[in-house]
């Protein structure tokens, strides 16, 4: 099989990024991480990248003019490298279609809830707050709205009394490094069919 090659896009710790870089050096994901893309020249993921030896885009997004300018500089680098999917994990940005028209249903995101529930920033915060006993996490296509895209896998996980942010946010991002891998993995493996808003996922 040709090499899959992703990008991921991600603001902050890239706990995510780190978690689907050992699924491909531990051989239990079979794609190959040509790009890191962050919107943060601070960003603890971008030291993780530089660690891994993996190349990244890191820009400031004030240094543009608009949203669309550094788009359009990320797409061309997206094609450069042919990118096969892209991969938001922690990208606190919203996109354009300057991204979404050329990549739709090639690119997903991860998000700390079971939605439609809780979308948007803090979804662990805004779960605890609403007093859910079921939260959980969910990935996506994405579309041009706040987390609104067709939705490939969910996995729920309890809410205990006496959870904090840190202690849910924990048990949240242990499912998340688990899911995250293995939908890349069927997405590569051609078993995720999109259709409207509905998700097929063949078996293997
Ligand atoms: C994750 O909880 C993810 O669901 C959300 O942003 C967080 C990123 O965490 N979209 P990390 O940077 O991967 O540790």
């Amino acid at each position: 099989m040709k090499p899959f090659r992703i990008a991921v896009f991600a603001s902050g710790s890239g706990s995510n990024f780190q978690a689907i870089v050992d699924a491909v050096r531990e051989r239990r994901l079979d794609v190959s991480v040509e790009l890191l893309v962050c919107d943060r020249p601070a960003a603890p993921v971008v030291e993780r990248a530089a660690k891994e030896k993996i190349p990244a885009f890191v820009f400031r997004p004030k240094d543009y003019p608009s949203r669309e300018d550094y788009e359009r500089e990320i797409v061309r680098l997206l094609k450069e490298k042919e990118i096969d999917l892209i991969v938001l994990a922690g990208y606190m940005r919203l996109i354009t279609d300057v991204l979404i028209a050329p990549y739709y249903g090639r690119i997903i995101n991860i998000h700390p809830s079971l939605l439609p529930a809780f979308p948007g920033v803090n979804g662990i915060g805004q779960a605890l707050a609403y007093g859910v006993k079921v939260t959980g996490v969910t990935v996506h296509f994405v579309d041009g709205g706040m987390d609104t895209g067709p939705i490939i896998a969910q996995r729920a996980v309890e809410v205990y009394d006496g959870d904090t942010e840190e202690t849910l946010s924990s048990r949240i991002h242990l499912v998340e490094h688990e899911l995250y891998p293995q939908v890349i993995g069927w997405i590569r493996q051609g078993r995720v069919l999109l259709d409207g808003r509905k998700v097929t996922v063949r078996k293997e």
